[in-house]
């Protein structure tokens, strides 16, 4: 065979193979996609919960300096004075890490599968916010506001993921329903919404504040966590409705819904006992762990009805 002949079929078969290959990156990238924005849903919620153990063990100036944790040093020193509370910090400072290497892999797959770019990207920006946010957190002696900054960034980060899952989950279809109980879907994941901010300044004018020199709002916090609570029952009440309608109505009531009413009344029940038992520190902080699954279960229900799906008859 010629010389010409012979490479022109080497260059066929390595394009060929180059080409299997790219396909199968691409498969493999889509199926690691979904698992890695799933973990950063996980990472997500864990960061809220490592954040509160930071306050409610009062480590929240372990650290004293940001980036570094003392000057001098981006870790914590035997000689520091705040002791435990340094590692404490140190840890949670750590864990965002995982956060930026699951972003770093979410964002390249969105570069190599072209599709979910801006929410990947979104991402990026929420995380690097985080990070500032927590410096300034930090700057500011725990200020309350910063710290409900930092946590409804994280709620708004985790509408994002669950965005996310949404649009890669391609065989789900939201329910048709009619214009009212559309209606009221959005006014549940409002009425959640609202909850999350009240109960920012619950915390915010409580005792937990993560260091006894920190700044705290000026409100009474029994009476801040009334309202919070009388939310929630027209939360429960809104929820229970959504669920009368579709029955009534003769529509399917989305496995998302059973996600939602399931952890808004633990929560409801968590919060409670929390509030009649002095606040210890572990309700408090199952009650932030409930409260981000809350919201991402607030979210899955969110897209089980869309607009688009709105029926007349
Ligand atoms: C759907 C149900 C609920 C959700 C999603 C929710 C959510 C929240 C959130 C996001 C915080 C702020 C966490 C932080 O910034 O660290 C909070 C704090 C608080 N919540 Fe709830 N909550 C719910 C139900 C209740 C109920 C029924 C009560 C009863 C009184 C309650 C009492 C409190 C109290 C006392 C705090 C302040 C805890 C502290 O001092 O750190 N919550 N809640």
């Amino acid at each position: 065979m010629p010389l010409k002949e012979t490479f022109s079929a080497y260059k066929r078969r390595a394009w060929r193979t180059f080409c299997v290959f790219q396909a199968k990156l691409k498969e493999s990238l889509s199926v690691y996609e979904r698992l890695a924005w799933r973990t950063f849903l996980v990472f997500q919620v864990g960061i809220v919960l490592t954040g509160g153990a930071v306050r409610l063990t009062k480590s929240g100036l372990g650290c004293p300096e940001w980036p570094d944790c003392v000057e001098g040093s981006i870790g914590p020193q035997p000689s520091q004075i705040e002791g435990v509370h340094s590692w404490i910090e140190f840890g949670n400072r750590l864990l965002t890490i995982l956060l930026v290497l699951n972003v770093a892999y979410v964002v390249i797959a969105a570069r190599i599968n072209k599709r979910h770019g801006k929410l990947a990207w979104f991402q990026l920006g929420g995380l690097i916010a985080q990070i500032v946010l927590g410096g300034i957190t930090v700057l500011t002696d725990l200020n309350p506001l910063t710290v409900a900054g930092h946590y409804l960034l994280s709620a708004i980060l985790i509408a994002g993921i669950v965005r996310a899952l949404h649009q890669i989950d391609e065989h789900h279809a939201a329910i048709n329903v009619k214009r009212e109980i559309f209606l009221l879907s959005r006014v549940i994941v409002g009425l959640t919404a609202i909850v999350l901010i009240l109960g920012t300044f619950v915390t915010g004018s409580g005792p937990h504040a993560g260091d006894d020199q920190a700044p705290r709002y000026p409100f009474d916090a029994a009476k801040l966590a009334i309202l919070h609570a009388d939310v929630v029952i027209a939360l429960v009440v809104g929820t229970i409705s959504l669920w009368l309608l579709l029955r009534v109505t003769k529509r399917p009531v989305p496995r998302a819904y059973f996600y939602f009413i399931g952890a808004i009344l633990l929560q409801g029940l968590i919060g409670y006992l929390q509030y009649f038992t002095g606040l210890p520190e572990a309700l408090v902080a199952i009650h932030l762990l409930g409260s981000g699954l809350v919201w991402s279960a607030a979210n899955f229900l969110f897209y089980s009805f869309e607009k688009e799906s709105i029926v007349n008859d």
